[in-house]
């Protein structure tokens, strides 16, 4: 048996509702794969994962939406899973959502959903970033449209009721997919 294939895998988990969280999960996937680090996509509203599951992974990836200034509840059970182990395996963390648009915003630091998760679960992740997801009016429902536009009217965003802009940066995604490789992973 060859030293890889000896390895505990890298675990990619992703929690989302529109799907943005979802398709960077793929995108890290396919990166990681490029770099010869399997590790296929799961949806945490599909299955919730044991903390037993997570301290036999070699890597955790997380990406997880905010909705209503809160990561979605999956995302949030999964940290505190993770959280409640003994030594856990290194975490790599992204946060999604439109408040991250903004480069000050794009860090563990600067990014509020971020830095709140953090401190609430007490977590020390290997890494964490916050990338912008995307906007899609039409496709909200009229309350929800309303609430993200006028949240857009203060923090100087687009208000036109039929703006659909993904923000995402792809090449943010694909450092972090390059730094998620790079971490150390348990034997
Ligand atoms: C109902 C709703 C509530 C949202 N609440 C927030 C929010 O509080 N803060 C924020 O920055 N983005 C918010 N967003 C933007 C989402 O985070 C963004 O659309 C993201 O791409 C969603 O990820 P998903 O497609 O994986 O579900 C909200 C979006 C919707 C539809």
């Amino acid at each position: 048996m060859s030293t890889d294939s000896r390895r505990r895998a890298a675990k990619l988990y992703y929690a989302t509702r529109d799907g943005q969280s979802r398709h960077i999960a793929e995108h890290i996937s396919r990166r990681l794969a490029a770099s010869g680090i399997v590790a296929t996509p799961q949806n945490l509203a599909a299955a919730p994962v044991s903390a037993a599951e997570l301290a036999q992974a070699s890597v955790v990836v997380l990406v997880a939406a905010v909705r209503y200034g809160r990561h979605l509840h999956e995302a949030d059970r999964f940290l505190a899973s993770y959280a409640s182990l003994q030594s856990p395996p290194p975490l790599a963390l992204a946060s999604v959502n439109l408040t991250a648009r903004k480069p000050a915003k794009a860090t563990a630091t600067g990014n509020g959903y971020l830095r709140k998760a953090i401190a609430r679960h007490r977590l020390a992740p290997a890494l964490a970033v916050a990338f912008a997801g995307r906007l899609d009016y039409p496709s909200y429902g009229w309350l929800d449209r309303q609430i993200i536009r006028f949240i857009m009217l203060l923090t100087r965003g687009p208000t036109d009721p039929s703006t659909c802009v993904e923000y995402t940066s792809w090449p943010a995604v694909d450092e972090f997919a390059a730094r998620i490789a790079e971490l150390p992973r348990g034997s």
